[in-house]
């Protein structure tokens, strides 16, 4: 025995996990996966305190909606917990089907499908469709799922300058007219809140032949007719080729959904490994999130208490002398441009029991460490001046 420990060979990736600087930080600073001890609503009690959650994206507050969570709790009872399995092998459910025709209809596109995650269905917009040989031309602030599937594809990629519709078009002057090429791009910018220029990318992607892919994850519930998307806002319907997004924001569930053309749905569903190999969604969190779309539908009064939230809440900010970044939605970043200071201002608001979200390079370009904030319908008149005097608070603490 005491032979074995000492011939034992070292194992480099259990010695790389061992000595990682980054989650020696995490777990010194521990700014991340706390754990909440109750929630009611945007209220949640950490450490025995209760707190004014301005992280989640709970953008029109449906989480707690009665309709929502008593479509989840019907759902469970006569379907069970779970399909444990992947739908190609022991089939959809019909609340698959009716959740996707609910959702293509809404975005106006011919079909939908709906999977596990939003991740999993941004990926596999652009893995499923760009393949080796393929160019795909990426904003350079867009989520990681997105940049996973781009790796995935094995296409070739180029960057173009966040919302940058000027850069786009030059790059493409140095690329060869008969490439296929992908134009992948966000709705709603999460970390920074900026809405896409899409009626100047959309045109690019017309005359150069681009295939657009939109993760419209922020956008959904936010923008356009009844929270219709980012689409809708601009009236492009049928510029757009393909909408992914996630239904763990405005549609208050977990899981994601791929938007298009009956073609290009079918497609999908036969070349995404994501699709093919990954278990359904729950019936639960699929019924909460079919709920959540005929409450959007039906009661137009969270979309317009969360402009109305988001106006205050941007004025507050300004009114303290924060850089939000241009945000225009209610994703909002306070841009304090370096990890101590956003360390410091994280740790104000916490104090003031106003519960946020630290950003920092490389996870956001350099120089532009943030918070990231983010308004629901959900919060009151009064959570919003106890965000007021939490902020000003931070901002002394600077
Ligand atoms: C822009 C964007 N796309 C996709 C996702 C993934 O969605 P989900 O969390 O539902 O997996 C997110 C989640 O943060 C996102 O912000």
């Amino acid at each position: 025995m005491a032979l074995t420990l000492l011939t034992r060979t070292k194992k480099p990736i259990l010695e790389r996990c061992g000595d990682d600087y980054s989650t020696k930080m995490r777990l010194k600073y521990a700014p991340f996966y706390h754990a909440m001890e109750a929630q009611s609503g945007p209220h949640v009690r950490l450490n025995g305190r209760e707190m004014i959650m301005l992280s989640s994206n709970d953008y029109l507050g449906l989480s707690f909606h009665p309709k929502v969570i008593e479509a989840g709790r019907a759902a469970l009872l006569q379907w069970g917990a779970s399909t444990t399995g992947a739908r190609p092998s022991n089939g959809s459910r019909v609340y698959h089907l009716e959740l996707e025709q609910k959702l293509a209809t809404f975005l106006n596109r011919e079909a939908c499908h709906v999977s596990i995650a939003g991740y999993i269905s941004c990926m596999s917009s652009v893995a499923a469709f760009a393949q080796k040989g393929d160019l795909i031309l990426a904003d350079k602030n867009i989520h990681s799922c997105v940049w996973d599937g781009i790796r995935l594809s094995m296409a070739t990629v180029e960057r173009f300058s966040h919302n940058n519709p000027g850069d786009l078009r030059q790059l493409l002057k140095t690329i060869p007219h008969q490439t296929p090429k992908m134009i992948v791009v966000e709705g709603i910018y999460s970390m920074e809140g900026h809405i896409v220029h899409l009626p100047e990318i959309a045109d690019i992607a017309d005359e150069q032949g681009c295939f657009l892919v939109l993760d419209d994850a922020h956008g959904l519930g936010v923008l356009g007719r009844q929270g219709r998307g980012t689409v809708d806002h601009f009236h492009l319907n049928d510029k757009v080729d393909l909408i992914c997004g996630s239904m763990s924001k405005s549609l208050a569930s977990t899981g994601g959904f791929v938007a298009g053309s009956r073609e290009l749905i079918e497609y999908l569903r036969t070349h995404s490994r994501q699709t093919i190999f990954s278990a359904a969604i729950s019936p639960g969190q699929t019924a909460c999130a079919a709920a959540a779309l005929d409450v959007m539908q039906s009661e137009p009064q969270h979309l317009e208490r969360l402009w109305r939230n988001t106006r205050r809440y941007r004025e507050m900010l300004k009114g303290l002398g924060l850089d939000t970044w241009g945000s225009e939605t209610p994703a909002v970043p306070i841009v304090l441009g370096s990890k101590e200071l956003v360390y410091r201002f994280w740790q104000a608001l916490l104090e003031r029991d106003v519960f946020t979200v630290m950003s920092i390079a490389p996870a956001v370009p350099p120089g532009k460490d943030l918070v990231r904030t983010a308004v629901s319908a959900m919060h009151s008149d009064e959570d919003l001046d106890r965000i007021a005097e939490a902020m000003a608070y931070a901002v002394k603490k600077l």
